[in-house]
């Protein structure tokens, strides 16, 4: 059965589900073990948060705001300053992909765009073939703008189509029809055939398996090669919470979600798209390389109000990865750009274990699971073997056919897919209780070495 938080965790890049499983500071190991490979420091994509919609979708408590005036020329300057800023603050020589994402960047200007992407070309290698992917919100003046966002440098369009129901896209608070959605997909496949993904969601008030179904074939009908399906979360706070919560709304109980997960995956399968992800699907290998970086535990750096990054400093310590987050609101993270250059708000230096914790979290979000090469890039003492192999938990969720470990390395089945959060604690705790051991073994060995060398 499909819980609720592997799908709002499968969301979005912005919303990165390891977070949850951060002890908060916390042992930070031996670094030098595992910084050994440059591409690891000297590598990253971009993600960058335009932080405005038009209006408020019911289900959605993403960090977004309607503008009171339009501040598109102050937002271009501050976004291409903290992008300067965050470069030079870390050891970055290339940027692999880059990802607009919000909020709603197809309301900002295609010269933003284009002025963001030279200030990175600027200061770093942007390759020609680099990914550059924009989230567009399908409505008229959205599609009569891709044209021109290509023009600035965007060569993939990530489309928020939802549903092509035109009731649910009421209920969801959504500013355009299902036609106007099958029109945008249309001309962003003539502009960049190929590299196209289309976001629905499943599991939204009154949808049954049966008209889900149908909804997914006629999107079949239409979509490009990739497609990202999300179980329709339910987040505190928001209209359709509320509404659930007063009787007014139903939402489908997690059983007839859990149907409509695995009709749609299958159905994905016999159209040639192949799952990669939790909650995407590639055909004629579309992946979108961006997120692919991501649940590869790679470094990016995050700009733009709310944004999270993960990267390692120059300088300080040579090798620590640090988690920031950036400013939420807009206006005080515009101040904040202005007088010191970013809009910082938190700063945590990943210990080795919450390193860990992460890559063991994305990498098993992929089909293919962590390989053993992978693993050994973080973790060169300890393979996944030696991790996971003695845990008896892990045992059962092997033998019961959830999980596979084998001379390819770690991953779930198609069952165990489907079950990821319940299999990740035991997980979790095997890679905490194995870790701690060999960090006492290995200050026990020292102790020994310096008792030896000192033996006054
Ligand atoms: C936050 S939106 C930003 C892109 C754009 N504004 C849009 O709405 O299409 C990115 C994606 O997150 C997903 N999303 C947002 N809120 C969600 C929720 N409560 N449950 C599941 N998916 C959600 C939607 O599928 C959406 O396409
Ligand atoms: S347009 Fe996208 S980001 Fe804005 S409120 Fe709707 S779902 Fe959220």
């Amino acid at each position: 059965m499909i819980k609720h938080t592997l799908l709002l965790a499968a969301r979005r890049a912005l919303s990165l589900p390891g977070l949850r499983f951060f002890s908060g500071g916390g042992i930070i190991g031996d670094v030098s073990e595992w910084a050994g490979s440059p591409h690891l420091t000297e590598q990253a994509s971009l993600y960058v948060h335009w932080p405005y919609c038009l209006r408020r979708c019911s289900y959605c408590n993403f960090n977004k705001y309607i503008p009171r005036e339009n501040n598109n020329s102050i937002m271009t300057d501050c976004l291409q300053r903290e992008t300067e800023t965050l470069l030079q603050l870390s050891q970055v020589s290339s940027i692999t992909s880059v990802f607009f994402g919000g909020g709603t960047p197809s309301l900002a200007h295609p010269s933003t765009i284009a002025a963001i992407l030279e200030t990175v070309s600027r200061q770093v290698n942007l390759s020609d073939e680099a990914e550059v992917t924009l989230e567009v919100n399908p409505t008229p003046a959205g599609k009569s703008k891709l044209e021109d966002f290509c023009h600035a440098g965007v060569n993939r369009f990530s489309i928020g189509v939802q549903s092509l129901q035109d009731n649910d896209l009421k209920i969801l608070g959504r500013d355009h029809s299902s036609h106007q959605a099958l029109q945008t997909i249309e001309e962003a496949q003539r502009l960049c055939p190929g590299r196209v993904s289309v976001d629905v969601m499943f599991g939204r008030p009154k949808q049954s398996v049966e008209s889900w179904e149908n909804e997914l074939s006629e999107l079949l009908r239409v979509c490009d090669d990739h497609v990202s399906l999300y179980q329709l979360t339910l987040e505190r706070g928001t209209q359709l919470f509320k509404q659930v919560q007063r009787g007014e709304a139903t939402v489908p109980a997690e059983d007839v979600t859990a149907e409509m997960y695995q009709s749609a995956r299958k159905t994905l399968h016999r159209h040639g798209f192949l799952q990669y992800e939790v909650s995407n699907f590639a055909r004629n290998n579309a992946v979108s390389h961006h997120n692919m970086s991501y649940w590869k535990g790679r470094q990016y750096i995050g700009v733009g109000p709310g944004a999270h990054g993960r990267f390692v400093l120059l300088g300080e310590g040579g090798v620590v990865r640090e988690a920031r987050t950036q400013t939420l609101e807009p206006d005080v993270w515009i101040r904040e750009v202005q007088q010191q250059g970013h809009g910082t708000r938190r700063r945590i230096q990943l210990g080795h274990l919450e390193l860990l914790e992460e890559v063991l979290v994305m990498g098993m979000r992929m089909t293919e699971g962590i390989n053993h090469k992978h693993w050994e890039l973080f973790s060169p003492q300890l393979g996944l073997h030696e991790v996971f192999g003695k845990s008896t938990d892990v045992q059962e969720l092997l033998q019961s056919g959830q999980l596979i470990l084998d001379d390819r390395g770690l991953r779930c089945s198609w069952d165990g897919l489907a079950l990821l959060d319940s299999i990740l604690p035991a997980l979790l705790v095997e890679l905490e209780t194995q870790i701690l051991q060999r960090q006492q073994r290995d200050h026990r060995a020292d102790g020994q070495t310096q008792k030896t060398s000192n033996p006054q």
